[in-house]
């Protein structure tokens, strides 16, 4: 059977970049929440529209993600969890459904993080990631029609960091307290890091 995995981490520590490779490598899906939102970003919901909390840089609301995370894990056949759980009581929640294998925390320092998310482009037709001083677009088609997200601009990114310590910190302590976190160092080079979570997820799963 293929690993469950989950990677936590800041907003920009890397899990977007990292899980692309995870995916490949282990042969699991790449189940995130952030894009699936954003692909649902103008649905009704009797909460609101995804939009509304995510362009201010807060949490969409639990009732509406926790449904979209167990319909795709439920259909996958191993996976990499990104960007979810972003809270002690989705963390509950995702205890309830699932069984994981590896918990790896993407380690990274706040003032890398702001630069690491303005400097972000994604490519809209591949969603390949891409930074503008780390990792610019080497073809010039394709960095023409790169794109920034809407919430990457300096104000909110600020906003998501602190939602992010309110909310997500304490999901760090929970899996550091069942011991089946797994700190990286994040701030090595793209490669660096995946060398130290392939390494992690071999061992481990
Ligand atoms: P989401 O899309 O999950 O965003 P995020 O967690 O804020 O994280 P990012 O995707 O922005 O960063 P990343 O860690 O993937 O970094 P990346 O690899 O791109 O969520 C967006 C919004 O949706 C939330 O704010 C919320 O509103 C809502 N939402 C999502 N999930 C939710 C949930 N569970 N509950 C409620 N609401 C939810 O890297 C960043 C940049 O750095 C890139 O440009 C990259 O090229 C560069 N880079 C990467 N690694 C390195 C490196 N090692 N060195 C130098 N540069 C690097």
């Amino acid at each position: 059977m293929n690993p469950n995995i989950l990677i936590l981490g800041a907003p920009g520590a890397g899990k977007g970049t990292q899980s692309a490779r995870i995916a490949e490598e282990f042969d699991v899906e790449h189940v995130t929440t952030g894009d699936a939102l954003r692909a649902n970003k103008h649905m009704e919901t009797e909460h609101g529209t995804p939009a509304s909390f995510m362009d201010a840089g807060e949490l969409v609301p639990d009732p509406v993600v926790n449904e979209i995370v167990n319909a795709a894990l439920s259909e996958a056949d191993g996976y990499v969890l990104d960007g979810y759980p972003r809270n002690l009581s989705q963390a509950e929640y995702l205890d309830d459904i699932t069984d994981l294998d590896v918990v790896l925390y993407l380690d990274v320092d706040e003032d890398e993080l702001v630069g690491r998310l303005t400097g972000r482009r994604l490519d809209p037709e591949t969603g390949d990631i891409y930074h503008i001083e780390y990792n610019p677009a080497e073809d010039e088609a394709v960095k023409e029609r790169l794109v920034q997200r809407d919430d990457d601009t300096e104000e909110t990114v600020r906003e998501r960091l602190r939602v992010y310590r309110e909310n997500t910190e304490p999901v760090i302590e929970h899996y550091e307290e069942t011991g089946e976190l797994v700190r990286i160092d994040g701030e090595q080079t793209p490669d660096e890091v995946w060398d130290d979570i392939k390494e992690t997820v071999e061992e481990e799963a």
